[in-house]
């Protein structure tokens, strides 16, 4: 069966709907339905439904009959999905990026057991810039324990390194895809670094990652570290396009990367602390694996030579990086804005609910990227380029910006959750408790 949120189809003969019907024919998803106006006529009608469950329909040129066509079409169930971490700075960003969500419903949340048995709102000190979602508000948290959580097919984690690793792979091991944020199973050969619009091909690992853990329904999938993703989101399009034999990369990373609380006001005020514990090894060998080649069991690291400074600053949300590059290929600063404009907007030709217009963009403003003016472009999930300039020491050197607890952690959890979904990778608790893998 077709799991086909995002089908389209052309009517290719006239077509009577009399009365409402369901709209098999049009082999539109679920609980799709087409309703028109009775005695309507529809030839080469091109009727699609987007990942939002919103409908379309485009008619040719010319017009044969007037007509008039009303669309309603209802979401299927969606995923049950959890949120561990939920108290979390990460956590809290699911819990405002889920809200409403096409696929994903959240129906349950973990967190330690200082805030187990208590409502969200009482055992979270929400520090979103949006309202707390009604939704979750009297929701009860629950340990982090497979066995307390039988009703989810997915599992969004923002939980602490501290605790991530055994508790991840215990609810893979219960059957859930797990999306993880955090650093302990990045670097398992078996487990991908998932950037859809750098490396979707990377899922290719899960098959064999479900194999050799004896799992056949969970795996884990991890994002990157919020930082090393802005890089190599933004230095995709130079990869592709010239190659990159070394790059050095310099660090401007905002509070909120430290979780919450973070770090004491006395040491961030009017200050910039030029060390984050583990960060700049992170973005050295992550960023080889996240850029590697595919080989059935293991990700082949690419060979890039990689520096990092990484340097924790005065400023709430966004990562900003300045980068000087060794190019395989030489090009001119025209060339290299050329490809980041150019670069394919991979996530939203697959139609994925929380792809942004465009996954890199580069901004001619002589002064930015600037994370106050620049993070919510692309509802934070766009990496934003500037500055690109010739480097005397390397070859080019530019500033790239990146919003660390959206397309750097939650965000991009969930645009990952989403490309699995996409590729039928994912099963669903069906009624009465079965599982249906569905295919695309
Ligand atoms: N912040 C970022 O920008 C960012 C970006 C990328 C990746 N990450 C990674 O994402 C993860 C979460 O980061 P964060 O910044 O959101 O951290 P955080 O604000 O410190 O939140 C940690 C969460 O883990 C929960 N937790 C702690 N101990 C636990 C336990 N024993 N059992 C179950 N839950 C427990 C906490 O629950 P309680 O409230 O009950 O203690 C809280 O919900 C980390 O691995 C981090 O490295 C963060």
């Amino acid at each position: 069966m077709t799991l086909a949120f995002t089908d389209s189809c052309t009517l290719t003969k006239p077509y009577s709907f009399a009365q409402k019907q369901t709209c098999k024919k049009l082999n539109i998803s679920r609980n799709a339905k087409l309703f028109a106006m009775p005695n309507s006529f529809l030839s080469g009608l091109r009727v699609s439904v987007d990942s939002g469950w919103r409908g379309t329909v485009e008619r040719p040129k010319p017009v044969a009959f007037a007509f008039q066509l009303q669309m309603n079409f209802a979401p299927g169930p969606r995923y049950k999905v959890a949120v561990l971490g939920c108290t979390g700075s990460v956590g809290q960003r699911f819990i405002q990026l889920l809200e409403d969500h096409p696929w994903f419903e959240v129906v349950a949340i973990g967190a330690s057991s200082r805030s187990a048995g208590q409502r969200y709102s009482q055992a979270c000190r929400w520090k979103q810039a949006t309202p707390l979602p009604n939704y979750v508000r009297d929701m009860e948290i629950r340990e982090c324990k497979a066995s307390q959580f039988p009703d989810v097919d997915i599992v969004f984690s923002g939980l602490s390194n501290q605790v991530a690793g055994d508790i991840e792979e215990e609810f893979a091991a219960a059957g859930k895809a797990v999306f993880s944020n955090a650093k302990n199973h990045r670097m398992d050969p078996d487990v991908p670094i998932l950037i859809p619009a750098v490396n979707a091909s990377h899922t290719g690992l899960i098959d064999y990652q479900r194999l050799k853990r004896g799992w056949d329904k969970g795996f884990i999938v991890t994002n990157a570290n919020c930082s090393t993703t802005a890089m190599c989101l933004g230095l995709k399009p130079i990869l592709d396009r010239f190659g990159i034999e070394a790059l050095i990369v310099t660090t401007m990373q905002a509070i909120s990367g430290a979780g919450y609380p973070g770090l004491p006001s006395m040491d961030i005020i009017d200050n910039v602390v030029p060390f984050i514990g583990g960060e700049e090894p992170k973005m050295e060998s992550e960023s080889l694996k996240i850029f590697g080649q595919l080989d059935t069991e293991k990700i082949i690291p690419a060979s890039i030579k990689v520096s990092a400074m990484c340097n924790r600053v005065h400023v709430l949300d966004g990562h900003t990086e300045c980068v000087s590059l060794k190019l395989k290929t030489r090009a001119t600063p025209d060339e290299i804005i050329h490809a980041i404009d150019h670069f394919p907007s991979f996530t939203r030709s697959l139609k994925l609910p929380s792809s942004p217009e465009r996954d890199v963009i580069y901004t001619d403003w002589i002064d930015r990227p600037q994370p106050r003016l620049d993070r919510h472009t692309g509802n934070g999930f766009t990496v934003t380029v500037g500055r690109v300039r010739e480097c005397s020491v390397l070859d080019m050197k530019l500033v790239l910006f990146g919003h660390n607890t959206i397309i750097g952690a939650a965000g991009g959890s969930i645009i990952n959750a989403e490309l699995c979904v996409s590729k039928g990778i994912i099963a669903q608790r069906a009624k009465g408790g079965a599982y249906a893998v569905s295919h695309k």
